[in-house]
């Protein structure tokens, strides 16, 4: 049987300062079906690419398996679907069958060949490039994230496709989804990589049993970083007070002040504040390093703006959008404040369509039926996909959000620091989600309009944002295809199929 050996492996990418794998060492089966799981940014991305030989590593991977990459990337999305997989997969028209196959498991109509790649629905386009990987039935499926965009029923279809197969890894932050489809767990933790026998869950019981000590000290540490974190906060608002306030007043007064004096002075502050900064930071990292493998969860918050009134945020009534053959069913809602109302529905249905018509953004759809949003709301828009660019702080002048706020929420949600300069397109997946989410949850807004927030995101991080959801209450308009979320926020359901 053919194995896999990764032998004292080391990698670092060129602006790193310590490696992200040292010296690792893991053997693995060709039978297994394993699932890679860990922290976003640990590296599960990076470690699928270096068993494709496509970056340079230190020590040595011994394999004479072919290995296949999901998602593999569609230079041209206007070609017909069919052209699409024959670029991929170099297969010749009358081999064509072979994939139809697999279509077929995945209960794929076989017409998608001859659409448009680019018309095909997210949940379609997964299959279709998954189906066209277990084509070569002695490869090795490194399958990168396969869920996300999925709605249930594709999730479940994915599963039992995956189930049937041997010999693969997938990434997946679902644990529902990895507990149907794997019998093996690689896991990056916070100070090493594990191997271990199992599905998810009975990998996060020996986990918890395993770490116990270090879960009782951790209680008392993560108290002391909330307040650390708080502590910062607190001293950027006050400073920004001072300032505003100091401004006001040169204002009313009419005092001709030297203009050095104020720079001088103003250049003073600044540079008391980021000390006192780098200190906190300093101290959280330190506590951090005490707990070798515990990761640490902080409460999040929304800048939530709670209004006395109105009551009613958002109506609906009898709303249908049209363009070409597409149309969206008929739905009436309401959104009343500190409601939560998901729209819940199959993938392709019109959800975010239906979200950016609300919102006014400009569509070519014609639309019939009512909608009406009170005046004056401050509204927090999270879009579906990772569109972001730039550095944090240019992101967060853009939107004129307070930066410190947004790095203490990227700190919480376990952002490391090294990362605050770079642009987000350096960043992996969940780190870029993770951005766009610090920047919603900092930006002082009476009503969230959030698509998919948890795409990418690891699975502590995503309890974090439940837990901050209900907690606060907020109004919100949510869509998302996890269910464990919807169940634990929605005041109001609404569904939309055809
Ligand atoms: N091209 C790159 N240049 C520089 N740094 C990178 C690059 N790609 C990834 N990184 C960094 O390397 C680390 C690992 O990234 P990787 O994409 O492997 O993480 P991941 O575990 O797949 O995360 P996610 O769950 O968010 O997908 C991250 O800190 C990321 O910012
Ligand atoms: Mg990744």
């Amino acid at each position: 049987m053919g194995t896999i050996q990764i032998e004292n492996v080391s990698f670092k990418y060129d602006q790193m300062m310590d490696n992200l794998f040292d010296s690792l060492n893991l053997k693995i089966d060709e039978s297994w079906k394993l699932g890679l799981i860990g922290r976003n940014g640990r590296g599960k991305t990076t470690l699928l690419k270096m068993l494709l030989g496509q970056l340079k590593y230190s020590g040595q991977i011994i394999s004479n398996l072919n290995f296949y990459y999901y998602p593999q990337t569609v230079v041209n999305k206007d070609l017909l679907t069919v052209e699409v997989v024959k670029e991929i997969t170099q297969l010749e028209d009358y081999e064509l069958w072979k994939i139809e196959v697999e279509l077929d498991k995945l209960k794929v109509d076989p017409n998608v060949f001859q659409q448009q790649f680019s018309t095909l629905s997210p949940g379609e386009r997964t299959k279709v490039l998954l189906a066209i990987m277990f084509v070569d039935e002695s490869g090795f499926q490194l399958i990168d994230e396969p869920t996300n965009h999925l709605d249930i029923e594709g999730r479940q279809i994915v599963a039992d496709y995956l189930k049937s197969k041997k010999g693969f890894i997938v990434i997946s932050h679902d644990k529902s989804f990895l507990n149907s489809v794997i019998d093996h767990v690689i896991s990056i933790n916070r100070s090493d990589v594990s191997v271990y026998k199992g599905n998810f869950d009975t990998w996060q019981a020996q986990w918890e049993l395993k770490n116990q000590t270090e879960a009782e000290e951790k209680e008392q540490l993560q108290k002391d970083i909330n307040r650390l974190h708080e502590t910062a906060v607190k001293r950027e608002n006050w400073s920004r007070q001072t300032e505003a306030h100091k401004n006001r007043k040169q204002y009313h007064e009419k005092v001709h002040l030297d203009k050095g004096f104020i720079g001088t002075k103003a250049a003073k502050m600044m540079k008391k504040a980021k000390t006192a900064e780098n200190r906190v930071n300093t101290a959280i990292d330190e506590k951090k390093k005490l707990l070798k493998n515990i990761e640490i969860e902080a409460h999040i918050q929304l800048n939530y703006e709670k209004k006395n009134h109105p009551d009613l945020f958002v109506q609906v009534e009898n709303l249908t959008l049209r363009h070409d053959k597409i149309v969206t069913p008929e739905v009436s809602f309401k959104v009343k404040r500190d409601h939560v109302v998901a729209l819940v529905g199959p993938n392709g249905i019109g959800k975010t369509t239906i979200f950016r018509q609300i919102l006014g953004i400009s569509q070519p759809f014609t639309q019939d039926g009512n909608i009406r949003v009170a005046n004056n709301l401050k509204i927090s828009y999270l879009r579906q996909d990772n569109e972001l660019e730039g550095t944090i702080r240019q992101l967060t002048e853009q939107k004129q959000i307070n930066s410190e706020l947004v790095f203490s929420n990227l700190r919480k949600l376990g952002f490391e620091r090294h990362l605050f300069e770079q642009p987000v397109e350096k960043m992996s997946q969940g780190q870029r989600r993770k951005v766009a989410l610090a920047l919603s949850l900092s930006e002082v807004a009476n009503l969230y309009f959030w698509d998919e927030p948890l795409n990418y995101l690891d699975v502590i991080t995503r309890q974090q944002v439940i837990a901050a959801i209900q907690k606060q209450h907020p109004t919100m308009l949510l869509i998302d295809h996890d269910q464990d979320l919807i169940d634990a926020v929605s005041s109001v359901k609404v569904n939309l199929h055809h």
